[in-house]
């Protein structure tokens, strides 16, 4: 649905008083398929915005070649790029939505934009509103709503143009952790029962576990690793992601975490991972059943990705200490312990 070729965005500068260009996406090649949902993450100032902004044309890359649904924007002339740029719809961080209008004005607006009459905008709004679950707010005013309702207003209007890609900038980064839920399981509605592509732009990798399939990692305006939500989370290999993911996890005890855990639990610590094809906890209790080794849990984060299993576990082994030694090469001859 989307492939950047090459995408680099350069800025203007000045680098100690002399002119300068300052690269805020360098040489970026990715695809989205259609019908995903696509995250891309980074830390403040990797590059997401501008990425997200050459997507649809608002910036003009400085060289490269973006195609959305087989089109060279580039190479398109004036009324077919606008036409294509209307086929993806935006939401943002802070909902940019009129105060001045109602929540089915802001939601017709781009609708009278396109050139529709004023009756079929005022439906087709009712319609997405409908979708968002605000039907009975339309003739309220943006203030008089919550954060979340104010996105699923900006939803309901990037929808309204009935867009086949929606990008999302930290669409949810105002919100609090409940309603961050409501709105992604809205944005995974809009992808599976309307068949839009999402594009959604985060730096939290909590985010990118609920909703996405696939995951670019951006820092310093470069793409460092990127594939499938599941398999980066599993096995991140750029340091970048790997801090990421970890705060998303929570699950390997460190530091001062680790140090509380070894003063609590006097026996020998070990992390073992959960994932789908690893240890699911069967393989681990058989072989504690053979060692006839006894445990307590001392952490245990294991989460979903993808609605798959992935985390770990970190158990106080208790038992005879050649049985745990037999037991930790066992494990370790699996691929699948790490000792704490
Ligand atoms: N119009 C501009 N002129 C000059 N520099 C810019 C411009 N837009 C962005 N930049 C710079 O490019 C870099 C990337 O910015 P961008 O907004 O894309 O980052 P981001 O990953 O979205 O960050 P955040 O998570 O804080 O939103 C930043 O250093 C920013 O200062
Ligand atoms: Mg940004």
């Amino acid at each position: 649905m989307i492939e950047l070729r090459h995408v680099t965005k350069t800025f203007p500068t000045r680098d100690g008083g002399r002119a300068s260009v300052f690269r805020a996406v360098d040489d970026v090649s990715l695809t989205v398929e259609r019908g995903m949902v696509f995250g891309i993450v980074g830390h403040s100032g990797a590059g997401k915005s501008t990425l997200l902004r050459v997507i649809n044309y608002l910036e003009e890359p400085t060289s490269g070649s973006v195609l959305v649904d087989g089109q060279d924007l580039g190479a398109l002339g004036e009324r077919r790029r606008r036409a294509v740029r209307r086929s993806m719809g935006m939401v943002f961080q802070q909902f940019h939505l009129f105060r001045s209008r109602t929540v089915l004005g802001n939601v017709a607006y781009p609708l009278g934009l396109a050139g529709h009459s004023r009756r079929e905008a005022r439906e087709r709004a009712a319609e997405a509103l409908r979708f968002v679950g605000l039907e009975d707010h339309a003739r309220r005013y943006p203030e008089q709503l919550s954060g979340g309702q104010r996105q699923r207003v900006g939803i309901a209007r990037a929808l309204a143009t009935s867009p086949k890609v929606l990008l999302c900038d930290e669409a949810t980064s105002a919100l609090d952790p409940r309603t961050t839920g409501e709105v992604l399981d809205l944005l995974k509605r809009v992808n599976t029962e309307l068949g839009v592509t999402i594009v959604l732009i985060t730096h939290e990798m909590d985010v990118v576990r609920g909703i996405c399939d696939g995951v670019a990692v951006m820092a310093d305006g470069r793409v460092v690793e990127s594939g499938g939500a599941y398999d980066v989370f599993a096995r991140p290999r750029h340091p970048v992601t790997g801090a990421l993911v970890r705060s998303a996890l929570h699950d390997v005890p460190e530091g001062a975490a680790l140090e509380r855990l070894r003063a609590r639990h006097s026996g020998r610590l070990v992390t073992v991972p959960v994932t789908r094809d690893g240890t699911d906890g069967s393989g681990l209790s058989r072989l504690l059943r053979r060692y006839e080794l006894d445990f307590a849990v001392a952490h245990a984060g294991v989460g979903e990705v993808q609605d798959l299993p992935l985390g770990s576990v970190t158990l106080e082994l208790r038992g005879p200490d050649d049985a745990i030694d037999a037991f930790l090469t066992e494990l370790a001859g699996a691929g699948e312990a790490a000792v704490a």
